[in-house]
């Protein structure tokens, strides 16, 4: 079991990562809530094989275990659900001292994270991450949220986690879309932070994609690591710094808009919009030719999308979300684009003549 720590404004919190974890989960939560503390764990039907031994070991510790089960999908991040289990934890009688243990993915953990953030004006919860999203993204760093009909993510608090648990044994069960939903993120940490992991991902793509439990472990480690480095110095975005996680985001943004979300899932967005990103470095000269090939080749072996030719997008609507998207933050437009592989630079003031063609380039019409 590898063991990173995370800085936060409300102390720091531990992620544990290993393989067989969730058996042990009494053990790693001892420490976070007092003996005999009510424990609500909110989780999703599909998951009982996964929240069932890790209650037990609750249980046998001595805590009082309740649960709570969420839709499945974006519909469980609603306020009819923060309010159903907010009635869930009163009618159970849950204090102060007493918290929440969400068993899931981004989903599982964005709602479960948010009721926390609220319920008596928070409690402490605990995140138990299902999906190599939520283990290399969503279940680190405070971000809570719900959505409104308007919009995702539209209410939220910072509220982090009092510890995180991923168990990379449960991502055996990981459908091949959810797997391809986060790679993106994994090959983004690599061209932002980390040439090793750029180089793991290169070397490793075909056990990545059969799901080799050894290289997945070392993937979430790294992955985890530089998120969990990121959001300790930069917790409520105001520094910048958390902003070179938005890489591939502001093209990945316009594309999943354009397309009214769907028929991509978030990291193929992402990688397509990696691909658009390192194609304006390059054309600013501030990255290698080079580099846009090892991007390419990269996302192409972990079958994510690099060009969005045939899904039939116009240049115009795909600018027309990203702008959106600017104005409301004060019509700037900011771009992460690499340097090299392992460092990114914020560049503002980008011509929309050269965004525009370099969507063109990608296949938009
Ligand atoms: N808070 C943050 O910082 C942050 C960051 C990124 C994304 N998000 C949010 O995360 C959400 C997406 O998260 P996600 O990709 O984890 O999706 P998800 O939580 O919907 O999980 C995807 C599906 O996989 C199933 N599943 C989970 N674990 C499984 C397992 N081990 N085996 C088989 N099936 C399993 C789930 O039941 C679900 O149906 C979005 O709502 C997004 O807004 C939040
Ligand atoms: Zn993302």
């Amino acid at each position: 079991m590898k063991t990173l720590t995370v800085k936060s404004s409300k102390g720091s919190y531990k992620i544990h990562i290993g393989k067989g974890l969730l058996a042990r989960g009494g053990a790693l939560v001892a420490g976070v809530f007092e003996p005999r503390a009510k424990l609500m764990i909110v989780s999703q039907k599909s998951l009982a094989s996964y929240y069932k031994p890790l209650a037990a070991s609750l249980n046998r510790k001595g805590f009082e275990i309740h649960t709570h089960m969420l839709p499945r999908g974006e519909v469980a991040k609603s306020g009819k659900e923060l309010f159903r289990l907010s009635r869930a934890l009163l009618a159970r009688g849950f204090e102060r001292k007493d918290g929440i243990v969400a068993v899931g993915g981004g989903v599982v953990s964005d709602l479960a994270g948010f009721t926390a953030a609220v319920y008596l004006r928070g409690i402490r919860y605990v995140n138990v991450a299902t999906t190599l999203l939520a283990q290399v993204d969503s279940a680190i760093g405070g971000k809570t949220a719900i959505d409104l009909p308007e919009g995702k993510n539209l209410m939220g608090a910072f509220h982090p986690p009092a510890l995180v648990i991923s168990d990379v044994a449960v991502l055996r069960s990981l459908p091949d879309r959810e797997l391809r939903a986060s790679l993106g993120e994994v090959v983004k940490y690599g061209v932002i932070r980390s040439q090793q992991l750029f180089a793991l991902l290169e070397k490793n793509s075909k056990a990545v994609l059969r799901k080799d439990l050894r290289v997945l472990e070392k993937i979430v480690a790294v992955s985890a690591g530089i998120k969990a480095g990121v959001v300790g110095r930069d917790e409520f975005e105001t520094r910048g710094e958390r902003m070179i996680l938005n890489y591939g985001h502001t093209f990945g943004h316009g594309v999943e808009g354009a397309l009214r979300y769907g028929r991509l899932v978030h990291g193929e967005a992402v990688a397509a919009g990696m691909m658009m990103a390192a194609q304006l470095a390059a054309a600013l000269g501030l990255c290698s030719r080079e580099l846009v090939w090892r991007q390419m080749r990269l996302i192409v072996s972990l079958k994510l999308t690099a060009s969005i030719k045939n899904l039939r997008l116009k240049t115009g609507a795909i600018l027309k979300v990203m702008m959106r998207d600017k104005k409301k933050r004060k019509g700037v437009l900011n771009f992460i684009l690499p340097r090299r592989i392992g460092q990114v630079s914020v560049e503002k003031n980008i011509p929309l003549s050269l965004v525009r063609k370099v969507i063109r380039l990608a296949g938009g019409e």
